[in-house]
């Protein structure tokens, strides 16, 4: 008899660095900061369609080459990416990388929301947390192969890691967080009074 377990889902977790500064975590609080004050058009955005929220997803989406800390957090993030692609065993091929394509920020108020979704045309997307209040929203995770299940039977509540359908990530301040950019996630209400404040990034294969 044979069972094995194939085609799984990796997500990469660890400290941007062995004892991240918090120099670095305040010039990155107060660039996001600059970031939602000057930023007009994410503004409007995020009154439309982000209550409670922030991010300047679709506006101000390149702040990697704005020449701030978010250009430095570019920096720190390749040694993470280029270990989570060698975990995958990539094969990147001469001449062409994982190259930071995007870069935005979101600030999270009480309650705001970051619903289910994934990162469309990128291949590795994730997230740097800046400020992290206690007892904060998780990053959840989605089983990709929910929508081919159909008739299944649910698992059952204390079953193997590797056959739940969900997975929490806890998040806190320093923390780098890396999955492929097809699998779906979403922040839930933030229950805090404080801002929930994270830098999240897409990486394409140039
Ligand atoms: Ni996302």
């Amino acid at each position: 008899m044979s069972l094995q377990s194939w085609f799984p889902t990796f997500i990469y977790d660890a400290p941007l660095q062995k004892k991240t500064s918090q120099k670095f975590l305040s010039a990155l609080l107060e660039d996001s900061y600059k970031v939602r004050e000057n930023d007009r058009n994410g503004q409007k955005w995020s009154r439309e369609n982000y209550p409670n929220g922030f991010t300047s997803y679709s506006s101000m989406n390149r702040l990697h080459k704005t020449g701030s800390s978010f250009w430095e957090l570019e920096k720190k993030l390749s040694p993470h990416l280029e270990t989570f692609a060698k975990y995958l065993e990539w094969d990147l091929g001469k001449g062409r990388k994982l190259t930071m394509t995007d870069c935005w920020v979101n600030i999270m108020r009480q309650y705001a929301v970051h619903p289910l979704h994934l990162h469309p045309l990128s291949v590795i997307s994730g997230t740097f947390y800046v400020k992290i209040p206690k007892a904060c929203s998780s990053l959840r995770f989605e089983d990709p192969r929910l929508s081919k299940l159909m008739g299944a039977p649910p698992k059952k509540s204390l079953c193997r890691p590797e056959n739940k359908q969900q997975v929490l990530y806890p998040v806190e301040a320093g923390k780098v967080i890396l999955f492929e950019s097809w699998l779906r996630h979403e922040v839930r209400s933030n229950p805090s009074q404080e801002e929930r404040v994270s830098i999240s990034f897409n990486y394409h294969w140039l």
